[in-house]
């Protein structure tokens, strides 16, 4: 893949930065904006953002003049930012497998990590190769306790309906644990945060079950279809009572972020 990546690369010019900057590309979610504070790209550096998604955060990245190249394990997602963002270099990636031909000064990852979930200490040791001696990677991800109330509901609603556990896709793991797979990885851990962020969830009306439609699609593949409706109102009812505000619906985030120093 690393070929490859060398391959569709192309550096930046300078028209393509200016275009970036005057379709305000640079918008980022008030909760991305510290993240990329603490990476605090250089003009000049070579940045990777594992799990990208569309773009938003490898835009603002680009935009304090680093270079950056954005990789996800979604076709379609780097499609989108690939026309989102012109100008930027995206690929598609998986961080469990890939390898880079040119060591990075930075990994940047922002709630993605999680998602990773198949054996986190591999993806942890594909991001310090490719880094240089000295590299930051620096990441926000969920960490243990993460949607616990949603996912408690959905736990029972799975039970009252007599079926098997679903398989939830998410590694949330404990400050301790992460800290320690990144020493053992090779890095030297700079800065771990874990701290609670409850989030409207402006974008599910339906409440917990839009969310585990929209966050947790999986869970639902070979249910009988009769039974999925009933079975996420379930949900709603569990959830509702930790969840459901007058405002609207929270989600019961929990974040672990940190900035760790390849050795
Ligand atoms: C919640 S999105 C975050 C996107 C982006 N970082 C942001 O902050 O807007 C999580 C992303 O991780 C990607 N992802 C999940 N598993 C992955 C894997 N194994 N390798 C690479 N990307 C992955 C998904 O495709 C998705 O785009």
């Amino acid at each position: 893949m690393s070929d490859e990546c060398e391959l569709i690369v192309l550096r930046y010019d300078t028209p393509s930065l200016e275009r970036l900057r005057s379709n305000s590309f640079g918008y980022v979610s008030a909760n991305g904006r510290p993240l990329v504070d603490l990476l605090d790209p250089q003009p000049g550096e070579r940045v990777l953002d594992l799990g990208c998604g569309t773009g938003v955060m490898t835009a603002e990245i680009a935009l304090r003049g680093a270079e950056v190249l954005g990789i996800d394990g979604s076709p379609a997602m780097i499609e989108k930012a690939l026309a989102q963002h012109p100008g930027i270099d995206f690929i598609v990636g998986d961080g469990h497998d890939f390898t880079v031909v040119q060591a990075y000064d930075a990994v940047f990852s922002n709630a993605a990590l999680h998602w990773m979930s198949r054996d986190p200490g591999t993806v942890i040791a594909n991001v310090r190769e490719a880094l240089a001696p000295g590299g930051r990677f620096v990441a926000e991800m969920g960490g243990a306790g993460n949607c616990a109330e949603l996912t408690a509901a959905m736990l029972t609603a799975w039970r009252e309906y007599g079926l098997r556990e679903p398989d939830l896709p998410w590694y949330f793991p404990t400050p301790a644990e992460y800290a320690q797979r990144l020493e053992r990885e090779g890095f030297v851990v700079r800065l771990l945060e874990y701290f609670d962020r409850t989030t409207p969830l402006d974008e599910c009306p339906g409440g917990a079950a839009d969310w585990v439609r929209m966050y947790a699609a999986s869970v639902l593949d070979g249910l009988p279809p009769d039974i999925v409706d009933p079975l996420l109102r379930r949900v709603n009812e569990l959830a509702a009572p930790a969840l459901r505000r007058e405002s609207g619906w929270m989600a019961d985030y929990v974040r672990l972020r940190f900035a760790a120093v390849r050795r």
